[in-house]
């Protein structure tokens, strides 16, 4: 047995006689979920973070990625689709909630979703937020971005919503450069 395995075993020992105790004192379900949180297991830190190298990844193309059981789209996005996003005025959205992990509470702005300050890297979840269909890219749909051929839900090159029954833009999860040619998801 290694080291690391042996600490996640006093981890898990700790973490039933914390649980024991809770319950002894208030209502156990609580005490539970409680504890449970603050101690996620060896396999969910694992994958809560991964690292992926975009080296590969020409401008005007995406790699799908798969994280936390969701598609990851990553996009070099060109210069005309970067113009695009950048001439959306906010008061055209039709999400004007913010859904940026790594910006909580700032405005869509086209700026404010790309990872890069070129604006020519965007990471975002591949998951339609109306019903949760993975939509097509590539210049797909009437704004240029991304269509989601479920219900029709058109994105422009920002992923943000445009038309269709898609409530929210797609979502911005916490994601940053880490080398040159590394994106660090979580
Ligand atoms: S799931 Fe995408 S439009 Fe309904």
């Amino acid at each position: 047995m290694s080291h690391a395995d042996d600490h996640v075993g006093t981890r898990r020992d700790f973490l039933y006689y914390a649980t024991a105790g809770a319950g002894a004192v208030a209502a156990g379900a609580a005490g539970w979920t409680l504890v449970n949180q603050m101690n996620p297991s060896a396999d969910v830190q694992a994958l809560s973070s991964i690292q992926v190298d975009v080296s590969g990844i020409n401008v005007g193309t995406q790699l799908t990625v798969k994280w936390l059981g969701k598609p990851v789209f990553i996009r070099r996005r060109t210069p005309e689709e970067i113009e695009a996003g950048r001439a959306v005025e906010l008061n055209q959205l039709i999400d004007q909630s913010a859904e940026n992990e790594n910006l909580p509470g700032e405005p869509a702005t086209d700026a404010n979703r790309t990872l890069d300050e070129a604006g020519e890297w965007l990471v975002m979840i591949g998951v339609c937020t109306h019903l949760g269909c993975v939509p097509i890219g590539d210049g797909a749909g009437d704004f240029g971005g991304w269509f989601c051929p479920c219900h029709g839900s058109h994105y422009d090159t920002a992923g943000r919503i445009r038309q269709g029954p898609a409530p929210q833009n797609l979502h911005i999860p916490v994601a940053e450069f880490i080398s040159d040619t590394t994106i660090k998801l979580g």
